[in-house]
């Protein structure tokens, strides 16, 4: 796709790649055939700005930069300032190529940042730290503000902002997985697209923002001090007709960390030979009983990406798994790992199992979810199958999960 005019007369371009190149985002969480957006924009004015890069390779090629600027009439040397928002490798990767082929252009970053450009690209001449509230007059009346916004996504994060359109270049915050199908603004797309969109955002937050939501609400607060017309992320839809939805969204997201999420259940599941499928089964039947939202996943078969995103917006999970060498099921124990890593927290959790002989699962889950601040019930452990008391008994218990559940209000 060309550069594409933000708001009419603005002066402000999308640009930027939809990268379906990829199958893993940062490695670990599948985009596959939906990719990701990777948005960069262009300020023209007296002085003509371009804001986040895209990675290198894949989309990111150096033909598909100077492309998007011919179709507005730009060449690369006409670049004045190229403002960093964030060094993560996704909107910076292209860096060095940039440097190359528009020597002149002036590196803008946070005091943070300076030291990344230098770490990952070999670049300090021509880069110049803003202090968090800096102001920039690139003329026509344009003015930039920058501000910090610490670990949305990382320590030297920030964002920019001009006060004439009232467009808020937010990085990361407020992005969203999902390549853009040729509609680049919240009007332009349909319904089905928006609910499409709004998945790819969980799961974005989930994986990539979530441990760090009590800055995401630092963030937001700060960003209320602005007069937002448009949110224009570095991944994902703009935002220019109800900015505010995402907004709340990332809002309602980033307080799943701190305290129960949406009255709904989320069951995880692994299994050898069956034993801990029919266990599984039986507390399915208990939730159902007091009617209420149940996703079901298995490990490994489901991608923990998704994993995590059930998790993140659920008050309610269920941990079945049988013991493996005196453990957990390894790959519950991956999930769990991320868990941790992402702070799945403040969950009502029940865990139901089978082992063998001497167990050990139950032992070495209390070790692993020690500072989740879960509230659990259960567990419910058996040697080999399930007696018809035990399934009896994860009915009963699945049925006390959801009950607790649903006494928790929904946050949408
Ligand atoms: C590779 C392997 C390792 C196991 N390690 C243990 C163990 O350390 N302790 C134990 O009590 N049972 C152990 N078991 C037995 C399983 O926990 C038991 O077969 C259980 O019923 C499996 O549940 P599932 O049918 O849901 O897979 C092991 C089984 C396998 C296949
Ligand atoms: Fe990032
Ligand atoms: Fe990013």
């Amino acid at each position: 796709m060309g550069a594409e005019e933000v708001l009419s007369g603005s002066k402000v371009y999308w640009t930027g790649v939809n990268d379906y190149t990829s199958d893993l985002f940062e490695g670990i969480w599948p985009v596959g055939e939906y990719g990701v957006s990777i948005n960069s924009y262009i300020i023209k004015a007296e002085k003509t700005v371009l804001i986040d890069l895209v990675k290198a390779g894949g989309g990111g090629s150096s033909e598909n930069l100077v492309d998007q600027l011919a179709s507005i009439d730009l060449e690369p040397e006409e670049i004045d300032y190229l403002v960093l928002n964030h060094l993560e490798p996704d909107h910076t990767g292209f860096l060095s190529s940039f440097r190359r082929i528009c020597p002149n252009a002036e590196i803008i970053t946070s005091k943070k940042g300076v030291p990344l450009v230098k770490a990952f690209y070999g670049i300090s001449e021509n880069v110049k730290a803003v202090e968090d509230g800096e102001t920039l007059d690139i003329g026509d009346g344009k003015q930039l503000v920058f501000a910090y916004i610490p670990n949305v996504h990382w320590p030297e994060t920030m964002v920019t902002y001009e006060t004439s359109t009232k467009i808020l270049f937010s990085c990361d915050a407020f992005g969203s997985f999902g390549a853009l199908k040729g509609g680049i603004f919240d009007d332009e797309i349909l319904k089905e697209d928006h609910e499409f969109f709004e998945a790819e955002s969980l799961r974005y937050y989930a994986n990539i923002v979530g441990p760090f939501s009590n800055s995401v609400l630092k963030a937001i607060e700060k960003a209320g001090g602005l007069d937002i017309k448009v949110i224009a992320p570095s991944h994902g839809l703009i935002w220019r007709k109800n900015p505010e939805t995402i907004i709340n969204r990332y809002v309602r997201y980033a307080n799943y960390m701190n305290d129960y999420a949406e009255p709904k259940i989320t069951v995880i599941w692994g299994t050898m030979y069956g034993n801990t499928e029919i266990m599984m089964r039986s507390v399915l039947r208990g939730i159902a009983k007091e009617k209420v939202k149940v996703d079901v996943l298995k490990v490994p078969e489901t991608d923990v990406s998704y994993v995590l995103a059930k998790a993140w917006e659920s008050a309610g999970l269920v941990i079945a798994m049988p013991t493996y060498e005196y453990k957990i099921f390894p790959p519950m124990k991956y999930v769990l790992d991320i868990f941790d890593y992402k702070h799945v927290w403040h969950k009502k959790v029940l865990r139901v199992g089978s082992f063998g002989w001497s167990g050990g699962a139950e032992r070495h889950f209390e070790q692993t979810i020690k500072n989740f601040k879960w509230d659990c019930i259960g567990p419910l452990e058996y040697q080999g199958a399930p007696t018809e008391e035990d399934l009896k008994k994860g009915e009963q218990l699945g049925a006390e999960l959801a009950k607790e559940v649903k006494q928790i209000p929904p946050k949408k």
